[in-house]
Parts: structure tokens; C-alpha cells; sequence
């Protein structure tokens, strides 16, 4: 009799169970539309120009392999709160911005939901719906999770005012996670006065804005797409934000990202700190070198820094080049109204209101794979693969 005996396994991941499906898959024509990683128009993957560059100038200039910090690279951690709340802000912020570079934008938020689950709350909400990931993580961190009205499916829109009506009855102090662009899975982000109201709200009933910034420069831009964790920060919020180098750095494997807690004072953002820092000292002890020694070099080095950024473009502009592809397609099939809202949309993905039972048709007859919410990544599409998509969805319509 085994100890593992009474083991039973865990249903695969929604995300990379599809990716193993996928790969095992023979149909020739299979197209993987799931998982979130960027695709150029060949729909192959490229470690970054920048990031290549890079890592040139690191290993000159690299002298050891030591062990970082628990809270990881100061220097990095500079380079990363820049980016995501301006320089201007960094500097004013003084004693009182907190930061500590974590595993990707996955550690950023488990980090950040076991000290607020330790510290200030069990009480979370995330957006219905949400990148699945969310519910494990804070789950994992003890959390009580609730949700919040984010989309409306039928109409193809943010649900406003169903979002702000949840959450103004959330007890004090709760935590609600935000995604700060490009909503994942429905590439639909509040504008600037719904984000204004937000912000208001939340002072009003003193919850807590936690942003999980996955795809800063794949919306409308690395400054525009920090606006809303900008507006927050300004306003005085006491706040977290967890971001992620996994896609505007193409350093996926690198497991590289950054948490950063603004607190009402110095001293708080003392206290908090040595807080975190035990939570990673007992969790990982000092996390991964490399990931962030190329982007600190990168945004160190005024040359990479724009070849970086101009590489940032680019990927956007893919994305929105096979966004108006398709939606221009799909308006030529079903009339210009039907897809119109994919216009509005953001990021990498966006949810093309297709029922669960025509994806699992569409993955079952046509090879073509999404996941069950009729989320897409767009960079899995290009122009030779396109009418093949739109066939399959075409053909699956009940
Ligand atoms: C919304 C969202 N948050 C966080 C992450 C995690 O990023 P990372 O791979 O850096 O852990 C992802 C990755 O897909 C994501 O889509």
C-alpha cells in the first residue's frame, strides 16, 4: 500500500491542458489560439532583439552568480517602478513605494496575496470573469474569494454599473484585483472616467486596488497603458501592483516580474517590507538573477532601452493589424454589427461571445483551439490561417 495511495490528480490547467491537447493533436490544420504568449506573423516565437543585446552587455559586466537579496535587484526594482508608475511619481513617492521582484507576474500576486492575507484581509474579489490563475493563487494564499460583475456577455460590454454596485457593498479593506490593461480573457478595460469613478469608490468604502499589470505596451501603449495605476497612485491610494516582464519582455521562462505596495507612510512601508521579504526568505529565499539583469540593463542603456520599446510597438501593432483582420473578416461573413465590439478591445486576447459547446466543436472538427470561454489569442492568427478560422467558426454556429 502506497502513502500516495489516496492521491487523487488534479483536473489539468483550462490553459496549458488545451496546450498539451494541442500539441498531441494530428490534424494538420490545427491552429493554437490558447495560450498567452506572442506570436510574430509566421506565428513563431523570438527571443526580443533588445533582449538579446542584452544579455551581450550583461555577461560583460555581470561578476558573480551570488545570491540577490530576498527582495530581490534594488536596481531592477527602480527600473520596474518607473515603467509602471513614471518616473515623477518614484521620485515624489520617496520611503513610502515598496517593491520586491518576484517569479513572474504569477509570484507577484501570490506574494502580494499572502501578506494581505496575513495582514490586512482574507477578503478578495476578482472580476467575473477572470484570468483562471486568479481564483488558485489567492486560494492558495487562504483566501475567500468573491467575485465582481465585470462583462456582460450578451451585449458585449463592461457591466459598469453591476461592478461598482458589488463592490460599494464589499466590506472595508477587501481586496479587489484590477487588471491595469488588457483585461485577460476579454481584452476590455474600463476608460479614464470609469476609471476616475472606480478610484473614488474605493477611497469612499477603503478597499483595496491590487493590479495585476501582465501586458504593459500591448494596448495602447507603455505610457497609456499605466495610466489607470497612475490615476490610483496620484489619488493617494494605499495600493498594490503586481507586474509582469513575461510578454513586453519576452521573457517568459525567466519567471521574472515585480511587486510593488505604496503605504500611507515611511514607516509602514518599513514595516510591511521586512513583512514580504520573510514571506519570499521562507517561500524561495531570494528569487532568479538572470531575468532581471537584462531588463535592468536594457532600461539602463538608452540605446536598448528605445530598441526595446520599438520592439514593444511592433508587437502591439500585430496585435491590432490582426484584430481589424478579423473583425473585418467576420464583418463581411455576419454583417458589420455582429463583431463590431472587437474593435474596442485591447491586449493579446479578446472573447469572441462564442458559446462553450461551439469551441469544443471548433477544437473537435477543425483543430482550431481556444478556450471554453471563446477566448483567442490574436497573434495566433495570420493572414494565411485567417480564412481557415473563420471557416470553422462559420461552420460550428448552432
Ligand atoms: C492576467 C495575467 N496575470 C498574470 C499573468 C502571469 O504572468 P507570469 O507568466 O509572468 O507569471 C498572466 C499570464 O498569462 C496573465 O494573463
Amino acid at each position: 500500500m502506497s502513502i500516495f495511495e489516496k492521491v487523487e490528480p488534479f483536473p489539468p490547467d483550462p490553459i496549458f491542458g488545451l496546450a498539451t491537447r494541442f500539441k498531441k493533436d494530428k490534424n494538420p490544420n490545427k491552429i493554437d489560439l490558447t495560450v498567452g504568449i506572442f506570436r510574430d506573423e509566421n506565428l513563431a516565437t523570438h527571443t526580443l532583439r533588445s533582449v538579446k543585446e542584452g544579455e551581450k552587455v550583461l555577461e560583460k559586466i555581470e561578476k558573480d552568480k551570488l545570491y540577490l537579496p530576498m527582495g530581490g535587484d534594488e536596481a531592477f526594482i527602480h527600473e520596474a517602478q518607473k515603467l509602471a508608475f513614471g518616473e515623477a511619481f518614484c521620485k515624489s513617492a520617496k520611503g513610502t513605494l515598496f517593491g520586491a521582484q518576484t517569479i513572474g507576474g504569477t509570484g507577484g500576486l501570490r506574494l502580494g496575496g499572502e501578506f494581505l492575507a496575513r495582514e490586512v484581509t482574507k477578503k478578495v474579489y476578482l472580476s467575473d470573469p477572470t484570468w483562471p490563475n486568479h481564483r488558485g493563487i489567492f486560494e492558495a494564499c487562504g483566501m475567500e474569494i468573491e467575485t465582481y460583475p465585470y462583462y456582460n456577455k450578451e451585449i458585449h460590454a463592461l457591466d459598469f454599473e453591476r461592478m461598482l454596485d458589488t463592490l460599494s457593498h464589499a466590506p472595508e479593506k477587501s481586496v479587489v484585483v484590477l487588471h491595469g490593461c488588457c483585461h485577460n480573457p476579454t481584452g476590455c478595460d474600463p476608460n479614464d472616467a470609469q476609471w476616475k469613478e472606480l478610484s473614488t469608490l474605493f477611497l469612499k468604502k477603503k478597499l483595496v486596488p491590487f493590479f495585476d499589470f501582465a501586458y504593459q505596451g500591448f494596448g495602447r501603449g507603455l505610457d497609456q497603458d499605466a495610466w489607470a495605476i497612475r490615476y490610483f497612485a496620484s489619488q493617494g491610494h494605499e495600493m498594490l501592483v503586481a507586474a509582469s516582464y513575461s510578454k513586453n519582455f519576452g521573457l517568459y521562462g525567466e519567471r521574472i516580474g515585480c511587486l510593488s505596495i505604496i503605504a500611507k507612510n515611511e514607516q509602514l512601508s518599513q514595516n510591511l517590507s521586512s513583512v514580504v521579504k520573510r514571506l519570499a526568505r521562507v517561500n524561495y529565499s531570494n528569487p532568479p538573477r538572470h531575468g532581471a539583469g537584462i531588463i535592468t540593463t536594457i532600461l539602463q542603456d538608452v540605446g536598448l532601452v528605445e530598441m526595446w520599446k520599438g520592439e514593444v510597438d511592433q508587437m502591439r501593432e500585430r496585435i491590432t493589424l490582426m484584430k481589424n483582420d478579423l473583425v473585418d473578416a467576420l464583418g463581411r461573413q455576419f454583417g458589420k454589427d455582429k463583431f463590431g465590439f472587437l474593435k474596442r478591445r485591447y491586449g493579446l486576447f479578446s472573447m469572441l461571445g462564442i458559446s462553450a459547446e461551439q469551441v469544443d466543436r471548433m477544437i473537435d472538427e477543425y483543430g482550431v483551439y481556444l478556450t471554453r470561454s471563446g477566448r483567442i489569442n490574436l497573434t495566433g492568427l495570420n493572414e494565411g490561417n485567417l480564412p481557415y478560422v473563420i471557416e470553422a467558426i462559420i461552420k460550428t454556429k448552432g
